[in-house]
């Protein structure tokens, strides 16, 4: 049998709400799997794709091979036989980081496939590379937490200038994904380009309070910082029952609530388990009313992002 790697890279929460492409929060579960083969026939394949809603075999146009393709470009090992089996184990256009994820695993899992000698950091362009093909935009806010883990800063994406922020200790995160599909590209479009000066203030305050609750564990102030003046009311209506969800995490002791990625996802984080535990419940609940059912994920934060096994 020819020589083969599995990697895991888990979903991600792209944004955390306040910071549009430059912050997200790596979650233990979902995620999805790459088996990466040696094979004898010269170039990229991709095998297979097990779940995933017809995503595309043509290694030009999925986000995985696409990272792999920049790798091996990256390697001069261009026309390296590679054969790619995709687990899709969670649902594309659902905010959760899909389409990084699979970036992140295949890059992680050919690296590791021809011993190249680079690091998980040293992967990230190649993976953002992926990514953007699905989401129309170059940004690690996704592929940066699912490939290190932890929450993790952007200071520039062109630069890829990433920077791994200290995670409270008893931060736990609930994530409600309503079963409706939402794609980036358009969650992207409907932006204004735009920005009155007094909402850049209270949006960069936030965001600065929020990256000095997390060195400091300041649950208070974390709760405080979380609040979206950008992007969750312009991008609130793509998604049914949205501020019904979201009152019924803050009703459930959530410490904050937004949109997850580009949508149609919903995090809330909390201080401990046993609250996000009621309110991913609870936020189920709102969007059965607004008629739509949903399926929930519950989490620590992941400190270690994608493996190999
Ligand atoms: N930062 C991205 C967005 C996340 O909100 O559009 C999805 O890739």
């Amino acid at each position: 049998m020819q020589k083969e790697i599995k990697a895991f890279a888990p979903a991600s929460i792209g944004n955390i709400g306040i910071g549009f492409d430059i912050m997200g929060l790596c979650i233990e579960h979902p995620g999805d799997e790459v088996i990466a083969r040696l094979s004898n026939k010269p170039g990229l394949h991709i095998k297979a794709i097990h779940g995933g809603d017809a995503l595309p075999l043509d290694p030009s146009k999925n986000t995985a091979s696409v990272a792999v393709a920049h790798l091996l470009e990256h390697l001069g090992q261009s026309n390296r036989g590679i054969e790619l089996e995709i687990f899709k184990k969670m649902p594309s256009g659902s905010g959760l980081g899909s389409s990084a994820a699979s970036a992140v695993a295949a890059a992680v899992a050919v690296n590791a496939l021809l011993e190249s000698g680079l690091r998980k950091r040293d992967l990230l362009r190649f993976a953002c590379l992926g990514e953007q093909v699905a989401s129309g935009g170059f940004h690690a806010d996704n592929v940066a937490p699912s490939l290190l883990g932890g929450i993790v800063l952007i200071r520039d994406n062109d630069s890829l200038d990433v920077h791994t922020l200290p995670a409270p200790e008893e931060l736990f995160v609930a994530v409600v994904h309503p079963h409706v599909e939402l794609l980036t590209k358009h969650a992207r479009e409907i932006l204004k380009p735009d920005l009155p000066l007094k909402t850049h203030i209270r949006q960069s305050a936030n965001v600065a309070s929020f990256v000095a609750a997390l060195f400091n564990s300041d649950y208070d102030l974390l709760g405080r910082s979380l609040t979206d003046h950008v992007i969750e009311p312009q991008r609130a209506s793509l998604i049914p029952g949205f501020y019904a969800v979201k009152a019924a995490a803050m009703e459930a002791n959530a410490l904050g609530c937004s949109i997850s990625g580009a949508g149609p996802s919903i995090f809330a984080l909390f201080k401990g388990v046993t609250d996000a535990e009621k309110a991913g419940l609870a936020m189920q609940k709102a969007f059965e009313k607004a008629g739509v059912s949903s399926t929930i994920y519950l989490s620590p934060v992941n400190r270690h992002g994608a493996v190999v096994f």
